[in-house]
């Protein structure tokens, strides 16, 4: 018999009602935002059917206002990046050598570079809309290139100006929504007044304050916007960073009073101690620098690396770190069958979360720091890293106390464990039965960077092998709804988002369901490399090793480990089921070099700066017509295209005697196929 719809809503509650728990006062959700926003939709829908079931104690009514339903999604025009980190004084150098090193490869002599640095705000990323100089939205940063809209949220910020002079029709303004620490004080000291549980840091209440479906529950909690950045612009064009934001602060948004410029990376080096000394005496959170390139053009020049600019880096403070004990150790299986050692820990707060499980790492690793069940142990928890045990504390180990042995036989699947010579890691040879290689395999396939299937989390994965209703990740396409909604605590509208979810995978292009197969060492960039290379998966599979590693990135072992992967029997069946079930195993026509192009079979380098294009954008032309891009010239080099300031690149062409086209000369080559103008 089915569920009555008051125990349905009742049940609802309590389990909404639960996860807010987990969530704001344990630090420790259970469910990802997604699955929790299908709950309360669906609490929701029931309460707009059955109104006479609303009653005060509902989730939906917890604080005044009627809510809304759950948040739009915003596509953002300019995705929202990332930033690399670099934790030392020798990563900074690094970073900054390898701008230079870029900027000369490209012909480029920036002269004295001059800096810009901000504090990083712990806080929660967002884009502000205005046109006409009207704020429009408000988005949180998703992934980078989708976000949630949460304009009714940002809207209760006071300090935000809605309004704002002599802007142009179309502007976003990027920055970072935050807590004041004074603010979060007083929060937690009228919560614990009403009986309330506290919060555990401002990040996490101000990220939960944005994400409330309630705009007066927002509006409750006095956030604050620090702005740092311009994003879409129409007609509008700055020369600097430092131009942005004192455009910013001159119209009215609250931009850093700190954020300063220096000519030389040692006054940058200075300033991040400079910060670091005084972080705990700030009104708000900050985990770090932030530096960023101050002339733009060099950020056209320089591009993203991934979801990271390379001209901005994140100076990230030393890492919080927290003393208890080590109650055991468990070894957990990987994907490709490495056994990790995890830690299991008394539980204990670190950096605001309770930590209860670390990482070991490996092997070799466990043996260096000499860790052992029972120790003391610091544990290190650093931004959104696993947390990690760091050492043990030899002085206070209990008597007895002996060194770890990593087990004989497999944990998920009870073959036996072999130990090659050269990896720090014990290996599961099972690699096609193994219970846990397959779960960590899926866990991967759904994961953001490759298939990106929301919804379906660790704990569906798991809970669907668990029922059989998958076995490899082909069979997530074969799932039905009806199958679902049979599940415990799968609702018909969770069912029917996650199988709507799964269909839109489908049209997840080539490069990244090529790295959600998860092919050994295959990341996100090398799989995109040879997406680029090979064009189809029939093409790499019928290659051998040493064709694979004329790939950008790709290695002799590397190279051959994906041969051997693909020749495999099963990995190829389960890649003739995912095209079988429409996935994208080929580049779309648009973005494969064609092969009878003007330019088909020739290797350009490109050098100078091109009048009215940047680097990328010529290179996108040149693979358009067939040609492909690499960084130096050699005899194999069919020409050089130069522009303006050319350097060493050309004088190397004209010493092999390579031919040098300018823009005009690549014009013609390309029979007038240039976009016009240039
Ligand atoms: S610049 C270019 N500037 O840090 C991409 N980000 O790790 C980054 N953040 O998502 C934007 N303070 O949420 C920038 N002064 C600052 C920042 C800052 C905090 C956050 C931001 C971003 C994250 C990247």
């Amino acid at each position: 018999m089915s569920e009555t719809v008051e125990n349905q809503v009742s049940r609802l509650r309590d389990e909404l009602n639960r996860h807010i728990y987990l969530y704001h006062s344990k630090d420790d959700p259970e469910i990802s935002d997604e699955e929790y926003d299908t709950l309360f939709a669906e609490l929701l829908r029931l309460e707009a059917e059955h109104p006479e079931l609303i009653s005060g104690d509902s989730p939906t009514q917890r604080v005044g206002a009627p809510p809304s339903e759950g948040f739009a999604s915003v596509e953002h025009t300019v995705p929202m990046l990332s930033l690399a980190n670099a934790r030392t004084a020798e990563d900074l150098l690094a970073w900054e050598k390898r701008v230079r090193g870029r900027l000369e490869k490209a012909d480029i002599d920036p002269g004295e570079i001059t800096w810009v640095t901000e504090p990083k705000i712990d806080g929660l990323a967002i884009s502000l809309t205005y046109e006409n100089g009207s704020f429009t939205r408000g988005a949180t940063r998703g992934d980078g290139r989708v976000g949630e809209d949460v304009t009714r949220n940002i809207a209760t910020i006071e300090a935000l100006p809605k309004q704002i002079d002599g802007a142009p029709p179309l502007i976003e303004v990027r920055g970072e929504v935050y807590l004041p620490i004074a603010a979060f004080v007083e929060l937690n000291r009228r919560r614990a007044e009403a009986g309330l549980p506290a919060f555990a840091n401002p990040r996490n209440s101000a990220a939960g304050s944005i994400r409330q479906i309630d705009p007066a529950a927002a509006a409750e909690r006095p956030l604050a916007v620090w702005s740092y950045g311009i994003g879409v612009t129409d007609g509008f064009e700055f020369e600097t960073h430092s131009e942005e934001v004192a455009w910013l602060k001159e119209h009215g948004f609250q931009t850093n009073p700190d954020t300063a410029a220096h000519a030389g990376i040692e006054e940058v080096l200075e300033r991040c101690q400079w910060w670091l000394e005084r972080r705990d005496e700030l009104d708000f959170e900050i985990d770090g620098v932030v530096i960023k390139v101050d002339r733009l053009s060099l950020w056209r020049e320089l591009g993203v690396a991934g979801r990271e600019p390379r001209w901005s880096i994140a100076w990230k403070f030393p890492p919080t770190t927290a003393t208890t004990r080590l109650k055991g150790i468990e070894w957990n299986v990987g994907r490709t069958g490495h056994l990790v050692p995890w830690a299991m820990l008394d539980p204990v707060r670190v950096g605001g979360v309770t930590v209860s499980t670390a990482t070991l790492h490996n092997e070799e690793d466990l043996e260096r720091k000499d860790v052992r069940a029972g120790d003391e142990v610091i544990v290190q928890r650093a931004g959104d890293v696993i947390p990690q045990v760091v050492s043990a504390l030899p002085q206070k180990r209990p008597q007895g106390a002996v060194p770890p042995v990593p087990p004989a036989v497999c944990p998920a699947c009870g073959t036996k464990i072999i130990k090659p010579e050269d990896s720090v890691f014990s290996i599961c040879p099972n690699r096609t039965g193994c219970p846990g290689q397959i779960f960590q395999h899926i866990k991967h396939f759904v994961s953001r960077g490759a298939m990106d299937i929301e919804g379906l989390g660790e704990k569906q994965v798991s809970r669907f092998l668990e029922e059989g209703l998958i076995a490899d990740v082909a069979d997530i396409y074969s799932l039905k709804r009806e199958q679902l909604e049979g599940l415990e605590r799968m609702g018909a509208i969770s069912s029917a988002n996650l199988i709507a979810e799964i269909d839109r995978s489908r049209a997840v292009p080539f490069p990244r369901v090529l790295f959600a197969l998860g092919l050994p060492g295959v990341g996100a960039v090398t799989a995109e490399a040879l997406a680029d290379e090979f064009g189809d998966i029939e093409a790499l599979r019928s290659a051998d090793p040493e064709r694979i590693e004329q790939t950008e990135g790709v290695g002799p072992i590397m190279a051959r480990q994906i041969a051997e992967s693909l020749g495999e029997d099963r990995t190829w069946k389960i890649v003739e089921r995912l095209r079988g079930q429409g996935l994208s195993l080929a580049l779309s026509d648009a973005d494969r070099r064609p092969e009878g192009g003007p330019l088909s079979g020739m290797t350009v380098v490109l050098t100078g700066a091109l009048p009215g294009m940047t680097r990328d954008e010529a290179a996108e032309v040149v693979k358009r017509a067939g040609g492909k891009v690499t960084g130096s010239v050699s005899k194999k080099t069919s020409f050089v295209i130069a522009g303006e300031s050319a350097g060493s690149k050309l004088e190397k062409a004209e010493k092999l005697g390579v031919s040098v086209l300018d823009l005009d000369g690549l014009r013609s080559l390309l029979d007038g196929d240039l976009p016009s103008g240039q």
